[in-house]
């Protein structure tokens, strides 16, 4: 949903930006700021600023900033909209009043109910384990490689090989039987209620927020199904979650997400010592389960099992990563194995030692299986296959890595590829053209520099109210977003609001680093500043202006030509009455 403005700044005021950050960074006053050392990437020397004036942070060295939103979206990789409600929530500030409340709050109060009887089981299920009923479950799990650290870790429990243990637990803490139900923790069939989940091993799937949505629960043998799931509930969809993210949230500065297929994967290389490990859950990856995960790294590394349904899995994950537009790689496991066995087999070296490759690079070697290349008709087919495959790559060098790889095993020449995958070899320019080529005058181009950095400081100076009104208008400025910023402002807008609204990442940007910037002069010096950018920002103008009007000179009719030229006339003096302009 979207906040009303004024709404939104009242709890940006209240949600204190100093108590936030001091969570999760030891700040130091200096001046009217606070210093530390930023959490978003890693540090030795303080670089990461928060300005309590006026609700914002900044990191000098990794260039994250913002206002206390973006923080906690940063740092608990939440949405806007989650953050917000995290933020009201933590400053007790209410929601505004969201249509058809009397529902939504019902929904709420099951939804809560649904988790809070899940957290129970979970500990019903993790404690039983250590009870001689559970003995055989915790056998099977030692069985398996994992210790009591990373069964505790995982929360791993056992259901007992009873008919209604859990449901009559919770029955007695005054459950019922319908809510339970509702849970996926209990099935009905006529009169009689008993336990959905039996004599297994009992993985809790747990989110960011710690919430326990549901369970995936291991037959101990040959029993089947081999996994059986919770169904989506209320408090609980598959395709929205991943098995794991509650450590994944708590790891920070991850380079990459590791995707894998099974619990048994995830909690065999944490155990291990791998990092930033999720699943799904007992079905294909979403897109939403894409996005999610994007949020914890920059890259993900799919690394599903070695056998061919695993691997058709990872082209259905590579192609969902790149509709969404997430970076992504594969991992192939050797062996045919997954990965709780490769590394069960090998170790946590041999496992890091995995290189991933490109999901295109996955995709030729996928064309190339089941063709043989020592057959003309093998390596043309193979060659037309990966033609195809190519056409998606936009980076020129990756490019040009995989024709010659291709070319090597195909025998045909960077050209004929080329033209296979419809892009023609680039032609030689005529020689008369290469003069052609325009040609940046330093000087130009460092008069171009002045006038947009003339913009820029008008504009910190308009920020921090230096600027009188009735001497700055919106139409001064050259370029899209510095017009759009000082439009907003002139209309009262206040710059750290403005950030708080503004989704454009170029203006966010050029709000950030105008908001982190010192006012560099004081007072009294900012009228003679204010006039010497606009005489930059103006004088830049009328030299554009002169350029376009020569440009229309050539072909101009003669007595447009004397109009012309009467204006040209007319800029060069107002230009030389603006004087040279000072190189700084
Ligand atoms: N799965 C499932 N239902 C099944 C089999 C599998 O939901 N009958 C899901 C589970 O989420 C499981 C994942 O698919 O974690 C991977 O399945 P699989 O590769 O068969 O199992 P492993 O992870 O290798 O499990 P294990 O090592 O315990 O055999
Ligand atoms: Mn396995």
């Amino acid at each position: 949903m979207r906040y009303p403005t004024d709404w939104l700044e009242d709890l940006r005021a209240r949600a204190d930006i100093l108590s936030v950050v001091s969570e999760y960074v030891q700040l130091k006053q200096k001046g009217r700021s606070y210093w530390g050392l930023c959490p978003f990437h890693g540090e030795k020397t303080a670089s990461f600023k928060v300005d309590p004036e006026h609700g914002l942070y900044y990191c000098f060295g990794c260039k994250a900033g913002g206002t206390v939103f973006d923080f906690v979206m940063g740092m608990e990789r939440m949405d806007f909209s989650e953050a917000v409600r995290y933020l009201a929530d933590k400053f007790h500030v209410t929601l505004p009043d969201a249509p058809d409340d009397a529902r939504e709050e019902e929904r709420r109060t099951l939804r809560e109910n649904i988790l809070r009887l899940n957290r129970e089981a979970a500990m019903f299920f993790h404690k039983t384990l250590y009870t001689p009923e559970g003995a055989h479950v915790l056998e099977y799990l030692h069985g398996r490689g994992l210790d009591d650290r990373t069964i505790r870790l995982f929360g791993i429990g056992a259901s007992l090989n009873r008919w209604d243990a859990l449901t009559k637990h919770l029955e007695a803490q005054g459950a019922s039987v319908e809510l339970l139900a509702q849970a996926g923790l209990t099935v009905r069939k006529e009169e009689r209620a008993f336990d959905m989940f039996r004599n297994r091993a009992m993985f809790p799937i747990i989110d960011a927020r710690g919430s326990v949505l549901g369970f995936g629960g291991r037959a101990l043998g040959d029993a089947q199904p081999k996994y059986l799931n919770t169904a989506d509930t209320p408090a609980f969809n598959k395709r929205h979650n991943v098995y794991a993210a509650n450590l994944l949230r708590k790891t920070k500065n991850l380079k990459r997400v590791l995707l894998v297929e099974g619990y048994m994967d995830v909690v065999s290389l944490v155990s291990h010592g791998i990092e930033g490990v999720a699943a799904t859950l007992g079905t294909s990856l979403t897109e939403e389960q894409a996005k999610l995960l994007s949020r914890y790294a920059p890259e993900i590394w799919a690394a599903y099992d070695g056998d061919s349904a695993g691997q058709n899995a990872i082209l259905r994950a590579i192609g969902i990563f790149d509709a969404a537009g997430i970076p992504c790689r594969v991992l192939v496991i050797p062996g045919g194995q997954d990965p709780d066995e490769f590394i069960r087999d090998h170790g946590k070296e041999a496992f890091e030692a995995l290189k991933p490759m490109s999901g295109v690079l996955y995709r030729m070697l996928r064309a190339r299986d089941g063709l043989d290349l020592s057959d003309e008709e093998g390596r043309a087919k193979y060659a037309m296959a990966s033609a195809e495959i190519l056409r998606s790559v936009k980076q020129p060098v990756e490019l040009e890595n995989l024709l010659k790889r291709l070319s090597v095993e195909t025998g045909y020449s960077r050209e004929v590829l080329l033209q296979q995958i419809g892009i023609a070899p680039e032609k030689q320019p005529p020689s008369e053209r290469r003069r052609e080529v325009p040609v940046i005058r330093p000087a130009a181009a460092m008069q171009a520099d002045a006038g947009s950095r003339a913009e820029r400081t008008l504009l910190e100076l308009m920020c921090f109210g230096l600027v009188p009104e009735g001497i700055v208008s919106e139409d001064k400025f050259e370029n899209r977003d510095n017009r759009w910023l000082a439009q907003q402002l002139l209309a009262g807008k206040k710059p750290d609001a403005l950030l708080v609204t503004t989704e454009d990442e170029a203006r966010r940007k050029l709000l950030l680093e105008i908001l982190s910037s010192e006012p560099k002069v004081a007072q009294d010096e900012a009228m003679q500043m204010v006039a010497e950018c606009l005489e930059c920002m103006r004088r830049e103008w009328i030299e554009k202006r002169i350029a376009a009007l020569k440009a229309e000179m050539s072909g101009a009719e003669p007595e447009r030509k004397g109009s012309l030229l009467k204006e040209i006339m007319m800029l060069t003096n107002e230009k030389k009455s603006l004087g040279p302009g000072r190189k700084e």
